[in-house]
């Protein structure tokens, strides 16, 4: 089994959709590391009571790459082979997301290309779109840009408020990930693959002039 760390930085839910998966006889990983930035994430409480190992240490007062140093030494020590994020809410250094490339994951609350970045719910309304929903993709230095593994739709109802949408997004989320993240680690080697995906994504975007 694919040894995975999952970082988040609040409430953790998908942190839990992805370890309790992990727990069926057929899985293709296991959780190894939950670690955050906030060392108050209600998601710590949750990994330890399940007898995962946590890390975490509050990123105020130190420089993002001296912090994101701290994140790999803990991910080493661990032998995490994958990093998943998850609700991880802090940008991360360009030389973190090289050093892990093509073994780091993370989930988005909109159909991506679509509303990278913060308030996706909000902005999704506001366009009058017909959808909302929630993607994975692969990291890349920019920010929710990286190639997308799989994404869920979430139809967005007249009377929806960024809150009820979200609330309907989460249950997506929570089918979403593990799954994604079971596909990924189980793929055979390939390294055409990924190109490809690469290939797809920017053929995939608009063309300017
Ligand atoms: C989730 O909706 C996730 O997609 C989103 O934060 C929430 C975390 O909830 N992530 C982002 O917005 C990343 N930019 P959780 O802590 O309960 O998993």
């Amino acid at each position: 089994r694919a040894r995975v760390a999952v970082l988040i930085s609040g409430r953790g839910s998908n942190m839990a959709a992805l370890l309790y998966a992990s727990r069926a006889a057929d899985a293709a990983y296991d959780v190894v590391l939950v670690g955050s930035n906030n060392p108050d994430a209600e998601g710590l409480k949750l990994a330890a009571a399940e007898g995962v190992a946590v890390w975490a240490h509050d990123h105020r007062g130190m420089s993002r790459s001296a912090f994101d140093d701290l994140i790999t030494n803990a991910l080493l020590e661990a032998n995490a082979d994958y990093v998943a994020l998850a609700g991880y809410m802090r940008l991360l250094s360009t030389e973190f997301v090289n050093r892990w490339a093509g073994r780091l994951l993370n989930i988005h609350p909109s159909l991506l290309p679509k509303y990278k970045g913060l308030d996706t719910h909000a902005r999704a309304i506001d366009a009058g779109d017909s959808h909302g929903g929630c993607s994975v993709h692969i990291v890349t230095p920019e920010l929710d840009d990286g190639p997308v593994l799989a994404s869920i739709p979430v139809a967005i109802q007249q009377d929806d408020t960024p809150q009820t949408l979200a609330a309907r997004v989460i249950h997506a989320e929570h089918q979403l990930y593990p799954r994604a993240l079971s596909d990924y680690v189980s793929r055979p080697y390939n390294p055409e693959w990924l190109l490809e995906k690469v290939r797809t994504l920017a053929l995939a975007l608009p063309q300017t002039e």
